[in-house]
C-alpha cells in the first residue's frame, strides 16, 4: 500500500487551501527544499496550490502557474502523488479528500473537524483505494503526539490522556489570568495571531478540543466515538473572579480534554478545570498545548509545544509528507486500521457515572441559614464539601449578597448535576452556579 510510487526521484505534491497554514507549508517547501530532500532522498515539488481566492497577496512569492482554482484538474493529474488538504471545515474538504483518494493519491491533512466527523468514511475510502491519510497536524499542531501514540507508545495499555489541546482558549485563559485583558479582547488577539478557527466559537465552546480528544481516543484507546456524544463545556462562563479564587485554592484554570480508562469503560470529556499548581499542565501558558499520557509500562510522559500557528502546524504537515514518501505512513496506517467500524470499540462510560471533584461558585443572599441549606442539598445526595470560601464584602454598602465558593470531594457526576438543579431552585440563590472540575 502506497509504497511503490515513491521510488521516483521527483515527487509532485499539491496543496488545497492557501490560508495561514498553507502559506507556512509553501514557505518551508520553497525556502527549505534542501531539508525535505535530505529527509526523503527525493526532490519534492509543490506543483499546484489550489484556492478559491488567488488574488489576495500572501507572504510568499510563488513561481508562475502554481496558483489555481480548478481542483478537478489537480485530482485528475496522474503526476501528482500527494494532496495536502488545508482548507479546514467539512465541505469542500471532505469531497476533495475523497476525490484525491479515488484518484490514487495519498492525503495529508490538518483538519480535525473532518477526521472527527467523517473518519469512518474517509479511512474506508483510503483502504478501498490502497492509499493513506496522515493527520499529525490535526491535533496539537507542532507536537508529534499522534506519531508517539501510533508508534513509540504502542507497547502500552494506556490509562489516561489529560491534555490542553486548544491553543486559542489556553491563550485567552492565560491573558485573563494575568488580569491585563478582558475575555473579549483576548479572543480578538487570538484571531489576530492566527490561532483561532475561522469561527472562534468552536475554540471557546470546546468543540475544537472535543474533536481533537476523539482523535486521541481513537489512537490511544481504540475508541470509535462520535465527537457530538462527548460531554463538553467551554470557557465562556469563566470570569476573572474564578482565577482569583482558583489561585487562593492553589490552582490554575485550564480547558482540559480528558480520556481516562477505568473498569467501567472510558471516561471522555472536555471541561474547564482547576488544575493544581504543581501539575505540569497548570504551567502551560498562552497558545501552547500539552499532553500528559499515562501508560502501564512507560508511566507518565509529558509533551508540550505550540498547538496552533503557521509554522508549528506546517512543521507537522511536512513531517507527514516526508513519512508518506518514505512509506512510514503506509505501515502505520495498515497496522493501526483506524476508524474501522468493523473493529470493536472500547466501552464508553455514561457521563452520569464519571467521578470527580468540583469547584462551585454561588452568588447568594448573605443571610442566616444559606450555607446550611446548600450543605443540606449536597449532603442529601452524598456529596461531601472539601473546602469553602466566603470573604467579607469589599464594598461595605453591598452586604445583601455575597459570593460563596465550595469545592467538593470526589462525587458521582449524575449526583452533582442533580445537586446543581436543586441548588439553583433555592430562594437564596441569585443566579446560575458556575461549576468547574478540579484535578490535582
Ligand atoms: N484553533 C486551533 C487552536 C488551531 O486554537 O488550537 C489548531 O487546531
Amino acid at each position: 500500500m502506497g509504497l511503490e510510487i515513491y521510488f521516483m526521484e521527483k515527487v509532485k505534491v499539491a496543496l488545497f487551501g492557501f490560508g495561514t497554514i498553507g502559506t507556512g507549508v509553501a514557505k518551508i517547501l520553497f525556502n527549505h527544499a534542501d531539508r525535505i530532500t535530505q529527509a526523503t532522498g527525493r526532490t519534492v515539488e509543490l506543483v499546484k496550490i489550489c484556492d478559491k481566492d488567488i488574488t489576495t497577496r500572501r507572504d510568499i512569492e510563488l513561481p508562475s502557474g502554481v496558483l489555481c482554482t480548478d481542483a478537478e484538474s489537480v485530482f485528475s493529474d496522474p503526476e501528482i502523488k500527494i494532496g495536502i488538504e488545508l482548507i479546514g471545515g467539512l465541505e469542500p474538504a471532505r469531497t476533495f479528500v475523497l476525490r484525491l483518494l479515488e484518484n490514487g493519491k495519498d492525503v495529508v491533512t490538518a483538519n480535525k473537524a473532518l477526521i472527527a466527523q467523517h473518519g469512518n468514511e474517509l479511512f474506508a475510502t483510503a483502504r478501498k483505494f490502497g492509499r493513506t491519510i496522515a493527520f499529525e497536524a490535526a491535533v496539537c499542531g507542532g507536537i508529534p503526539i499522534l506519531s508517539a501514540l501510533s508508534t513509540a507508545l504502542q507497547a502500552n495499555t494506556l490509562q489516561s490522556i489529560n491534555a490542553i489541546v486548544n491553543g486559542t482558549s489556553n491563550y485567552i485563559l492565560s491573558q485573563m489570568e494575568s488580569g491585563k485583558t478582558s475575555y473579549r479582547d483576548a479572543v480578538l488577539q487570538a484571531q489576530k495571531l492566527g490561532y483561532a478557527e475561522a469561527n472562534p466559537a468552536m475554540d471557546v465552546d470546546g468543540t475544537d478540543a472535543v474533536q481533537k480528544l476523539t482523535i486521541l481516543a481513537q489512537l490511544g484507546f481504540g475508541a470509535n466515538v462520535s465527537w457530538q456524544s462527548v460531554p463538553r463545556l467551554g470557557i465562556e462562563s469563566i470570569e476573572s473572579i474564578d482565577f482569583r479564587y482558583a489561585k487562593e485554592l492553589g490552582y490554575r484554570i485550564k480547558l482540559l480534554a480528558v480520556a481516562e480508562c477505568s473498569s467501567g469503560g472510558l471516561e471522555l470529556h472536555v471541561s474547564p478545570t482547576l488544575v493544581k499548581g504543581d501539575n505540569p499542565l497548570a504551567r502551560v501558558r498562552d497558545a501552547f498545548n500539552a499532553v500528559r499520557i499515562v501508560g502501564d509500562s512507560v508511566g507518565s510522559v509529558f509533551f508540550q509545544g505550540l498547538g496552533a500557528g503557521q509554522l508549528p502546524t506546517a512543521s507537522a504537515v511536512l513531517g507527514d509528507v516526508i513519512d508518506t514518501i518514505l512509506g512510514r505512513t503506509a505501515i502505520t496506517f495498515r497496522t493501526l486500521n483506524l476508524w474501522d467500524s468493523a473493529k470493536p470499540s472500547i466501552a464508553i462510560k455514561s457521563p452520569d457515572e464519571f467521578f470527580g471533584k468540583s469547584y462551585l461558585r454561588f452568588s447568594v443572599q448573605d443571610q442566616p441559614g444559606v450555607m446550611h441549606e446548600i450543605s443540606g442539598v449536597l449532603g442529601g445526595l452524598g456529596i461531601s464539601i472539601a473546602s469553602m470560601i466566603q470573604h467579607e464584602p469589599e464594598n461595605k454598602t453591598n452586604t445583601k449578597s455575597t459570593v460563596l465558593i465550595l469545592t467538593t470531594h470526589e462525587a458521582r457526576e449524575g449526583d452533582l448535576l442533580e445537586a446543581i438543579i436543586r441548588l439553583e431552585q433555592l430562594p437564596a440563590l441569585l443566579g446560575k452556579i458556575v461549576r468547574l472540575r478540579v484535578q490535582n
